[in-house]
C-alpha cells in the first residue's frame, strides 16, 4: 500500500509540468531586447525537460506578416475590463514552433500601434487588458497550467487577477511565478488611471500591494506582492535589488518578500547562436578553427562597414540598447583614448539620441576606425559577434545580460563591469594562473573601464598565445539554458506540490 502510494506520488511528481509563459515580447515575432530572447529560448529548453509550455503574447501589428499569416484562429469572446463594465474583444490566434505553442491575444484597439511599446499612458491599459485576457483565454480554452510564469511589469497584474477576479474559476488553481528582467521599468501611473483600467478592488491600492505613493500606483510592486514566487535573472542581481542602490525604490518591498525571491541565471539558445552553423556569417567556424576563421569574419565585417581592412587591428564591438543602463557615458568619456591606430570600434544600437549622436560624432572623427551603426539589425549583430575580438559591456546595472554570453560562445572576449549577471558569468582573466574568460572592472568609473580595455589590449597585442587560450575557454563555456531550465523546473515542481 505504502509502496503503491510512493509510486503514485512519484508518478505525479514526474508528470509533465504545464507552464504558461506570459510576457510582452518573444523572438522571433517581436523583440526589443533580452526579454524577447528568454521568452523564446527558455520554453524551448523546458520542453526538453518534459514540460508542456504555451507562450502568451499580444498580437501586435508590428509582428511581420510572414508570422501573422501562419497563425490559426482558435476562437474569440468578449471580456469586461475597466470600471463601468466596458467589454472588449479577445481573439486567440495560435501557432507552433519547435514544440512550443504560441497563443497570440488579438485586439486591434490595443495592439495596432507601437513597436511594440508606445508610451506608458497607453501601455498601462494595453497590459491591463493583456494580463486579464490571458487568464480568460486559459479558461476559455480549458487549458489550465500548473504554473503561470509571468515576465516583467507588463505581466505583473496576472498574479493579482489570478487571486482576485479569477480566484473561483478553473485557472485559479494555477500558481504564479513573476520574473524580474529589469526593475527599472515598473508600470507606474496615477492611481485613478490604473484603478479605472484594471478594475481591481480598491483595497489593493494600498502600500503593501499597488500603491507607490499618495498619487501613484505601481503594477510591478503589486505583482511582486501577489506572486507565489519571484525570480530574477542572476543571483547577484537578486541580492543587488534588495539594496537602495539597485532596488529602484522597491528594495524594502523586495526585502520584505525575500523568502520567495531567488536568482536563476539566463542562458542563450545555442542552436541560434552557433558559430559553426550560423548562415549569417562570412565564414562559419568552430572551436577548432576559430583563430583562422575569426580573421575572415573580421575582414568581412570591416569591408561591410567601411573600416580599414586589416586583420591585425583589434576590433572592439558594442551591441546594445543605447540607454543609461548600459554604461555608455563611461565609453563616451574614454572614447578618444580608445583609438590608437591599432584598434577599431564598432557600435550597433539605437536609443537615447545623446548616445546615438556621440557615437556618430566619433565615427565622423575617426573614419575607417570607428563605425556607429545606429539601428536594430539582427544580421549585423551576428557578424559583429563573430568578427570582433572583444565586446564591451560596461553596464551601470545588468540583471543578467545576454550579449556577453553570445560573445563568449562566438569566441569574442567580453570586457564587462562586475555587476548583476555580468559578474556571475564572466570570470576575470588572471594573468598569473592564465585562467578566466574576460576582462572586468568593479566601480562605475571611466578610468577603470579604460584600464580593463588596456589590459585586454596588452594581452591581445603582446601575449597572443594566452589571448587565444581565453578565446577557446570562452567557446568551451556552457552558456546554454540546460542547467537553468532544470532549476526553473524544480521551482515549478515545488509549487505544484
Ligand atoms: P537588454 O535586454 O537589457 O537589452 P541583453 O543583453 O539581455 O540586454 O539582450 C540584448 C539582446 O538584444 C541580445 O540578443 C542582443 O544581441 C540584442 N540586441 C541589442 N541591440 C541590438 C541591435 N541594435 N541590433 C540587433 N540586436 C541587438
Ligand atoms: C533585461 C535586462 C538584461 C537581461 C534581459 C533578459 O532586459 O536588462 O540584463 O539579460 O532582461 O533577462
Amino acid at each position: 500500500m505504502e509502496q503503491e502510494k510512493n509510486i503514485r506520488g512519484e508518478a505525479a511528481e514526474n508528470a509533465p509540468c504545464k507552464v504558461a509563459f506570459v510576457g510582452s515580447e518573444c523572438y522571433p515575432f517581436v523583440k526589443t531586447g533580452g526579454l524577447g530572447d528568454v521568452m523564446y529560448a527558455l520554453p524551448k529548453a523546458l520542453i526538453r525537460e518534459n514540460c508542456q509550455v504555451r507562450v502568451f503574447i499580444p498580437l501586435y501589428r508590428c509582428i511581420p506578416e510572414k508570422y501573422r499569416s501562419r497563425l490559426t484562429y482558435k476562437g474569440s469572446f468578449m471580456m469586461d475590463l475597466c470600471k463601468g463594465g466596458r467589454t472588449f474583444y479577445v481573439g486567440v490566434m495560435e501557432t507552433e514552433l519547435d514544440g512550443v505553442t504560441y497563443d497570440f491575444i488579438d485586439n486591434q484597439e490595443f495592439f495596432d500601434w507601437g513597436n511594440p511599446y508606445t508610451g506608458l499612458w497607453e501601455d498601462i491599459p494595453k497590459y491591463c487588458y493583456f494580463s486579464k485576457a490571458v487568464l480568460a483565454v486559459m479558461n476559455y480554452m480549458e487549458w489550465i497550467p500548473d504554473v503561470i510564469h509571468c515576465h516583467d511589469w507588463q505581466a505583473a497584474l496576472v498574479p493579482i487577477y489570478l487571486r482576485t477576479r479569477f480566484g473561483g474559476t478553473p485557472v485559479g488553481r494555477a500558481k504564479s511565478v513573476l520574473t524580474i528582467h529589469n526593475l527599472r521599468f515598473q508600470g507606474i501611473c496615477s492611481i485613478p488611471h490604473l484603478k479605472y483600467w484594471s478594475d481591481l478592488p480598491d483595497e489593493l491600492f494600498d502600500y503593501p500591494v499597488l500603491k507607490q505613493n499618495e498619487d501613484e500606483a505601481n503594477m510591478f510592486k503589486g505583482g511582486l506582492a501577489f506572486a507565489d514566487r519571484v525570480t530574477t535573472v542572476s543571483a547577484t542581481y537578486a541580492r543587488e535589488i534588495q539594496t537602495g542602490a539597485f532596488g529602484e525604490g522597491l528594495d524594502s518591498h523586495l526585502r520584505y518578500h525575500q523568502g520567495k525571491l531567488s536568482g536563476i541565471v539566463n542562458g542563450i539558445d545555442v542552436e541560434i547562436w552557433n558559430s559553426a552553423t550560423d548562415a549569417l556569417l562570412a565564414a562559419p567556424y568552430s572551436r577548432k578553427n576559430v583563430l583562422e576563421k575569426k580573421k575572415e569574419n573580421k575582414l568581412a565585417l570591416q569591408r561591410e562597414l567601411g573600416l580599414e581592412e586589416d586583420e591585425h587591428k583589434m576590433v572592439l564591438g558594442l551591441i546594445s540598447r543605447l540607454t543609461d543602463q548600459k554604461g555608455l557615458d563611461l565609453v563616451d568619456a574614454i572614447f578618444p583614448r580608445l583609438i590608437d591606430g591599432n584598434t577599431q570600434v564598432v557600435v550597433l544600437g539605437t536609443g537615447d539620441p545623446r548616445y546615438e549622436g556621440a557615437f556618430q560624432y566619433y565615427e565622423g572623427m575617426h573614419k575607417g576606425s570607428v563605425c556607429a551603426f545606429i539601428s536594430y539589425n539582427e544580421g549585423l549583430a551576428h557578424q559583429i559577434y563573430a568578427g570582433a575580438d572583444a565586446l564591451l559591456v560596461p553596464s551601470l546595472f545588468e540583471p543578467c545580460g545576454l550579449t556577453q554570453l553570445i560573445a563568449m560562445r562566438y569566441g569574442t572576449v567580453p570586457i564587462v563591469r562586475e555587476t548583476g549577471g555580468l559578474k556571475d558569468t564572466v570570470e576575470p582573466y588572471d594573468a598569473e594562473q592564465h585562467q578566466g574568460n574576460g576582462f572586468t572592472f568593479d566601480k562605475y568609473n571611466a578610468e577603470l573601464l579604460l584600464e580593463a580595455i588596456n589590459a585586454a589590449k596588452t594581452v591581445y597585442f603582446t601575449d597572443r598565445w594566452h589571448w587565444d587560450e581565453i578565446v577557446q575557454r570562452d567557446m568551451d563555456k556552457d552558456v546554454s539554458w540546460e542547467k537553468s531550465a532544470a532549476q526553473y523546473l524544480k521551482l515549478y515542481r515545488d509549487l505544484r506540490r
